[in-house]
Protein backbone atom coordinates (compact mmCIF):
# COMPACT_ATOMS: atom_id res chain seq x y z
CA UNK A 1 0.00 0.00 0.00
CA UNK A 2 3.11 2.17 -0.15
CA UNK A 3 1.82 4.49 2.89
CA UNK A 4 5.01 4.15 4.68
CA UNK A 5 6.26 7.61 4.20
CA UNK A 6 3.51 8.85 7.27
CA UNK A 7 4.11 8.22 10.65
CA UNK A 8 0.98 6.45 11.30
CA UNK A 9 -0.89 7.85 14.35
CA UNK A 10 -1.38 11.00 12.24
CA UNK A 11 -5.22 10.66 12.33
CA UNK A 12 -5.06 8.80 15.65
CA UNK A 13 -8.62 10.00 17.53
CA UNK A 14 -10.07 11.68 14.14
CA UNK A 15 -13.51 9.81 12.65
CA UNK A 16 -13.84 10.09 9.28
CA UNK A 17 -17.24 9.27 6.93
CA UNK A 18 -16.04 7.77 3.60
CA UNK A 19 -18.59 7.94 0.58
CA UNK A 20 -17.88 4.92 -1.62
CA UNK A 21 -15.59 3.70 0.61
CA UNK A 22 -16.35 0.19 -0.11
CA UNK A 23 -14.18 -0.39 -3.47
CA UNK A 24 -11.75 1.71 -5.58
CA UNK A 25 -10.04 4.46 -5.06
CA UNK A 26 -12.12 5.72 -1.66
CA UNK A 27 -11.78 1.85 -0.38
CA UNK A 28 -7.99 2.52 -0.33
CA UNK A 29 -8.52 6.23 1.43
CA UNK A 30 -10.91 4.52 3.94
CA UNK A 31 -8.50 1.55 4.28
CA UNK A 32 -5.38 3.85 4.36
CA UNK A 33 -6.78 6.35 7.04
CA UNK A 34 -7.20 2.90 9.42
CA UNK A 35 -4.16 2.59 8.80
CA UNK A 36 -3.10 6.04 10.52
CA UNK A 37 -4.96 5.91 13.99
CA UNK A 38 -9.05 7.01 12.13
CA UNK A 39 -12.11 4.91 12.92
CA UNK A 40 -13.71 4.87 9.48
CA UNK A 41 -17.13 4.86 8.51
CA UNK A 42 -17.85 3.83 5.37
CA UNK A 43 -21.05 4.27 3.20
CA UNK A 44 -22.16 2.63 -0.55
CA UNK A 45 -25.41 1.34 -2.04
CA UNK A 46 -23.91 -2.28 -2.18
CA UNK A 47 -23.72 -3.84 1.68
CA UNK A 48 -21.36 -6.74 0.08
CA UNK A 49 -18.61 -4.53 -0.92
CA UNK A 50 -18.86 -2.62 2.44
CA UNK A 51 -18.66 -5.62 3.90
CA UNK A 52 -15.46 -7.02 2.63
CA UNK A 53 -13.58 -3.76 3.01
CA UNK A 54 -14.55 -3.79 6.76
CA UNK A 55 -12.88 -7.28 7.14
CA UNK A 56 -9.98 -6.24 5.49
CA UNK A 57 -9.68 -2.80 7.79
CA UNK A 58 -10.12 -4.65 10.54
CA UNK A 59 -7.64 -7.79 9.69
CA UNK A 60 -4.81 -5.15 9.98
CA UNK A 61 -6.53 -4.01 13.47
CA UNK A 62 -7.86 -0.86 12.02
CA UNK A 63 -12.07 -0.11 13.27
CA UNK A 64 -14.69 0.23 10.56
CA UNK A 65 -18.00 0.66 10.71
CA UNK A 66 -20.39 -0.59 7.38
CA UNK A 67 -23.39 1.74 6.85
CA UNK A 68 -25.46 1.62 3.33
CA UNK A 69 -26.73 4.65 1.85
CA UNK A 70 -27.87 6.14 -1.67
CA UNK A 71 -26.04 9.06 -1.42
CA UNK A 72 -28.52 10.51 -3.63
CA UNK A 73 -31.09 10.38 -1.41
CA UNK A 74 -30.66 12.91 1.69
CA UNK A 75 -32.55 11.05 4.21
CA UNK A 76 -30.64 8.29 3.66
CA UNK A 77 -27.60 10.32 3.84
CA UNK A 78 -28.27 11.83 7.37
CA UNK A 79 -29.65 8.49 8.89
CA UNK A 80 -25.76 6.91 7.72
CA UNK A 81 -24.42 9.74 9.34
CA UNK A 82 -26.64 9.63 12.65
CA UNK A 83 -25.53 6.03 12.95
CA UNK A 84 -21.79 6.92 12.27
CA UNK A 85 -22.19 9.52 15.13
CA UNK A 86 -23.83 6.76 17.40
CA UNK A 87 -21.40 4.24 16.81
CA UNK A 88 -17.91 6.71 16.79
CA UNK A 89 -19.38 9.19 18.76
CA UNK A 90 -18.59 12.04 16.10
CA UNK A 91 -17.78 12.89 12.58
CA UNK A 92 -14.06 14.69 11.94
CA UNK A 93 -13.99 14.09 8.36
CA UNK A 94 -15.97 13.75 5.43
CA UNK A 95 -14.47 12.19 2.12
CA UNK A 96 -17.13 12.22 -0.80
CA UNK A 97 -15.91 9.48 -3.02
CA UNK A 98 -19.17 7.85 -4.11
CA UNK A 99 -19.15 8.63 -8.30
CA UNK A 100 -20.81 7.22 -11.40
CA UNK A 101 -19.36 6.67 -14.79
CA UNK A 102 -19.23 5.31 -17.93
CA UNK A 103 -18.28 6.23 -21.53
CA UNK A 104 -21.31 7.68 -23.89
CA UNK A 105 -21.03 9.89 -26.65
CA UNK A 106 -23.37 12.79 -25.98
CA UNK A 107 -25.51 12.75 -28.86
CA UNK A 108 -26.61 9.32 -27.28
CA UNK A 109 -26.70 9.97 -23.34
CA UNK A 110 -29.80 9.74 -22.32
CA UNK A 111 -31.22 13.16 -20.11
CA UNK A 112 -31.65 10.46 -17.62
CA UNK A 113 -28.45 9.04 -17.67
CA UNK A 114 -27.00 12.33 -17.79
CA UNK A 115 -28.56 13.13 -14.14
CA UNK A 116 -27.79 9.76 -12.70
CA UNK A 117 -23.96 11.23 -12.78
CA UNK A 118 -24.75 14.46 -11.87
CA UNK A 119 -27.34 13.32 -9.18
CA UNK A 120 -24.42 11.18 -7.54
CA UNK A 121 -21.39 12.73 -8.18
CA UNK A 122 -22.68 16.82 -7.78
CA UNK A 123 -25.75 15.88 -5.61
CA UNK A 124 -24.44 13.63 -3.48
CA UNK A 125 -21.25 15.59 -2.22
CA UNK A 126 -23.48 18.44 -1.23
CA UNK A 127 -26.24 16.09 0.62
CA UNK A 128 -23.02 14.36 2.61
CA UNK A 129 -21.65 17.70 3.30
CA UNK A 130 -25.31 19.26 4.50
CA UNK A 131 -26.18 16.45 6.71
CA UNK A 132 -22.30 16.25 8.26
CA UNK A 133 -22.08 20.26 8.60
CA UNK A 134 -23.46 20.24 12.21
CA UNK A 135 -21.01 17.45 12.94
CA UNK A 136 -17.88 19.42 11.41
CA UNK A 137 -18.65 22.62 13.15
CA UNK A 138 -18.71 20.77 16.39
CA UNK A 139 -15.19 19.12 15.63
CA UNK A 140 -13.97 22.11 13.22
CA UNK A 141 -13.93 18.91 10.51
CA UNK A 142 -12.85 19.20 7.56
CA UNK A 143 -14.20 18.09 3.99
CA UNK A 144 -12.36 15.73 1.11
CA UNK A 145 -14.50 15.74 -2.31
CA UNK A 146 -12.41 13.49 -5.16
CA UNK A 147 -12.92 15.29 -8.32
CA UNK A 148 -10.93 14.85 -11.65
CA UNK A 149 -9.44 16.46 -14.75
CA UNK A 150 -11.99 15.69 -17.09
CA UNK A 151 -13.27 19.01 -17.09
CA UNK A 152 -9.87 21.32 -17.43
CA UNK A 153 -9.63 20.29 -21.33
CA UNK A 154 -12.90 18.72 -23.38
CA UNK A 155 -12.91 15.16 -22.39
CA UNK A 156 -15.29 13.08 -25.33
CA UNK A 157 -18.10 10.92 -23.58
CA UNK A 158 -17.39 12.08 -20.41
CA UNK A 159 -19.86 15.07 -20.79
CA UNK A 160 -21.83 13.68 -17.99
CA UNK A 161 -19.49 13.02 -15.67
CA UNK A 162 -17.61 16.23 -16.51
CA UNK A 163 -20.55 18.62 -15.63
CA UNK A 164 -21.00 16.38 -12.63
CA UNK A 165 -17.03 17.22 -11.41
CA UNK A 166 -17.07 20.96 -12.38
CA UNK A 167 -19.99 21.07 -10.28
CA UNK A 168 -17.97 19.34 -7.15
CA UNK A 169 -15.03 21.70 -7.66
CA UNK A 170 -17.53 24.69 -6.85
CA UNK A 171 -18.66 22.89 -4.18
CA UNK A 172 -15.39 22.51 -2.88
CA UNK A 173 -14.80 26.30 -3.16
CA UNK A 174 -17.73 27.40 -1.88
CA UNK A 175 -17.79 25.47 1.07
CA UNK A 176 -14.40 26.66 1.48
CA UNK A 177 -15.25 30.18 1.97
CA UNK A 178 -18.70 29.60 3.12
CA UNK A 179 -17.32 26.88 6.16
CA UNK A 180 -13.90 28.44 6.83
CA UNK A 181 -15.00 30.68 9.32
CA UNK A 182 -16.75 27.87 11.57
CA UNK A 183 -12.85 26.03 11.42
CA UNK A 184 -14.38 23.89 8.62
CA UNK A 185 -11.62 23.29 5.99
CA UNK A 186 -12.61 21.84 2.22
CA UNK A 187 -10.51 20.75 -0.38
CA UNK A 188 -10.21 18.04 -3.35
CA UNK A 189 -8.27 15.94 -5.13
CA UNK A 190 -8.75 15.13 -8.99
CA UNK A 191 -7.07 11.51 -9.50
CA UNK A 192 -5.43 10.91 -13.34
CA UNK A 193 -5.80 7.13 -14.46
CA UNK A 194 -5.33 5.41 -11.73
CA UNK A 195 -4.68 1.79 -12.05
CA UNK A 196 -7.17 -1.33 -10.45
CA UNK A 197 -10.14 0.72 -10.15
CA UNK A 198 -13.84 0.47 -11.67
CA UNK A 199 -12.94 4.36 -13.43
CA UNK A 200 -10.22 2.92 -15.57
CA UNK A 201 -12.18 -0.73 -16.49
CA UNK A 202 -14.99 1.43 -17.33
CA UNK A 203 -12.97 4.63 -19.45
CA UNK A 204 -10.15 3.10 -20.57
CA UNK A 205 -10.43 0.23 -22.57
CA UNK A 206 -7.09 -1.61 -23.45
CA UNK A 207 -6.85 -0.50 -27.12
CA UNK A 208 -6.32 2.84 -25.61
CA UNK A 209 -4.15 1.98 -22.91
CA UNK A 210 -0.55 2.52 -24.99
CA UNK A 211 -1.68 6.17 -26.29
CA UNK A 212 -2.65 7.05 -22.55
CA UNK A 213 -0.08 5.93 -21.01
CA UNK A 214 2.56 8.07 -23.79
CA UNK A 215 0.62 10.93 -22.22
CA UNK A 216 1.83 10.70 -18.92
CA UNK A 217 4.89 12.83 -18.31
CA UNK A 218 5.63 10.84 -15.29
CA UNK A 219 5.34 7.74 -17.30
CA UNK A 220 3.25 4.86 -15.51
CA UNK A 221 -0.46 5.14 -14.56
CA UNK A 222 -1.07 6.26 -11.21
CA UNK A 223 -1.84 3.83 -8.06
CA UNK A 224 -4.13 4.03 -5.32
CA UNK A 225 -1.71 4.39 -3.16
CA UNK A 226 -0.93 7.64 -5.07
CA UNK A 227 -4.27 9.11 -3.67
CA UNK A 228 -4.37 7.85 -0.36
CA UNK A 229 -0.61 9.61 0.09
CA UNK A 230 -2.19 12.79 -1.30
CA UNK A 231 -5.74 12.55 0.92
CA UNK A 232 -3.32 11.81 4.03
CA UNK A 233 -1.65 14.66 3.66
CA UNK A 234 -5.03 16.75 3.20
CA UNK A 235 -6.36 15.66 5.73
CA UNK A 236 -3.81 15.76 8.18
CA UNK A 237 -2.65 18.62 10.23
CA UNK A 238 0.10 19.18 8.13
CA UNK A 239 -2.28 20.62 6.05
CA UNK A 240 -4.04 23.05 8.20
CA UNK A 241 -3.61 26.17 6.21
CA UNK A 242 -4.65 24.52 3.19
CA UNK A 243 -8.44 25.21 2.34
CA UNK A 244 -10.44 25.29 -1.35
CA UNK A 245 -7.93 23.71 -3.26
CA UNK A 246 -8.14 20.46 -5.46
CA UNK A 247 -5.24 18.57 -5.76
CA UNK A 248 -4.30 17.14 -9.02
CA UNK A 249 -2.20 13.69 -8.80
CA UNK A 250 -2.41 12.67 -12.10
CA UNK A 251 1.58 12.76 -13.01
CA UNK A 252 0.74 15.61 -14.94
CA UNK A 253 -1.94 14.01 -17.52
CA UNK A 254 -4.31 16.67 -18.09
CA UNK A 255 -1.62 18.63 -19.11
CA UNK A 256 -0.86 17.00 -22.07
CA UNK A 257 -4.49 17.03 -23.29
CA UNK A 258 -7.15 14.47 -22.06
CA UNK A 259 -8.85 13.70 -25.58
CA UNK A 260 -8.42 9.33 -26.51
CA UNK A 261 -11.10 9.09 -28.99
C1 LIG B 1 -25.20 5.00 -21.63
C2 LIG B 1 -26.04 4.60 -19.51
C3 LIG B 1 -24.98 3.69 -19.23
C4 LIG B 1 -24.02 3.46 -20.27
C5 LIG B 1 -26.26 3.82 -17.47
N1 LIG B 1 -26.80 4.64 -18.41
N2 LIG B 1 -25.16 3.22 -17.97
N3 LIG B 1 -26.15 5.25 -20.69
N4 LIG B 1 -24.17 4.15 -21.44
N5 LIG B 1 -23.02 2.62 -20.10
C6 LIG B 1 -28.02 5.39 -18.29
C7 LIG B 1 -29.21 4.46 -18.31
O1 LIG B 1 -29.56 4.11 -19.64
C8 LIG B 1 -30.29 5.25 -17.62
O2 LIG B 1 -30.92 6.17 -18.48
C9 LIG B 1 -29.50 6.06 -16.62
O3 LIG B 1 -28.12 6.06 -17.05
C10 LIG B 1 -29.55 5.44 -15.24
O4 LIG B 1 -29.13 4.10 -15.33
P1 LIG B 1 -29.42 3.04 -14.17
O5 LIG B 1 -28.70 1.79 -14.49
O6 LIG B 1 -30.88 2.99 -13.90
O7 LIG B 1 -28.77 3.80 -12.94
P2 LIG B 1 -28.19 3.29 -11.61
O8 LIG B 1 -28.41 1.84 -11.39
O9 LIG B 1 -28.69 4.22 -10.58
O10 LIG B 1 -26.61 3.53 -11.76
C11 LIG B 1 -25.96 3.67 -12.96
C12 LIG B 1 -24.54 4.17 -12.72
C13 LIG B 1 -23.65 2.97 -12.59
C14 LIG B 1 -24.45 4.94 -11.43
C15 LIG B 1 -24.20 5.09 -13.82
O11 LIG B 1 -23.72 2.20 -13.74
C16 LIG B 1 -22.21 3.35 -12.36
O12 LIG B 1 -21.64 4.28 -12.86
N6 LIG B 1 -21.53 2.59 -11.62
C17 LIG B 1 -20.09 2.75 -11.58
C18 LIG B 1 -19.57 3.21 -10.34
C19 LIG B 1 -18.10 3.56 -10.59
O13 LIG B 1 -17.40 2.91 -11.33
N7 LIG B 1 -17.62 4.61 -9.94
C20 LIG B 1 -16.26 5.06 -10.19
C21 LIG B 1 -16.31 6.17 -11.13
S1 LIG B 1 -14.72 6.56 -11.69
P3 LIG B 1 -32.33 5.84 -19.21
O14 LIG B 1 -32.62 7.06 -20.02
O15 LIG B 1 -32.10 4.63 -20.04
O16 LIG B 1 -33.31 5.62 -18.09
C22 LIG B 1 -14.66 8.15 -11.98
C23 LIG B 1 -13.30 8.55 -12.43
C24 LIG B 1 -13.30 9.69 -13.36
O17 LIG B 1 -15.56 8.87 -11.80
C25 LIG B 1 -11.88 10.04 -13.79
C26 LIG B 1 -11.07 8.92 -14.36
C27 LIG B 1 -9.85 9.37 -15.19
Amino acid sequence: MGNAVFAKDILAGKVAFVTGGGTGITGGIARAFAEHGAKVAITSRKMENLVAMKEQIESKGGECFAVSSDVRDYAAVEAAIAATVEHFGKIDIVVNGAAGNFLCRAEELSANGFGVVVDIDTKGTFNVCRAAFEELRKNQGQILNISATLHYLATPMQIHVSAAKAGVDAITRNLSVEWGRYGIRVNGIAPGPIEDTEGMKRLVPEEVKEKLLSRIPIQRFGRISDIENAALFLCSDAASYINGVTLVVDGGHWLTGTSLF
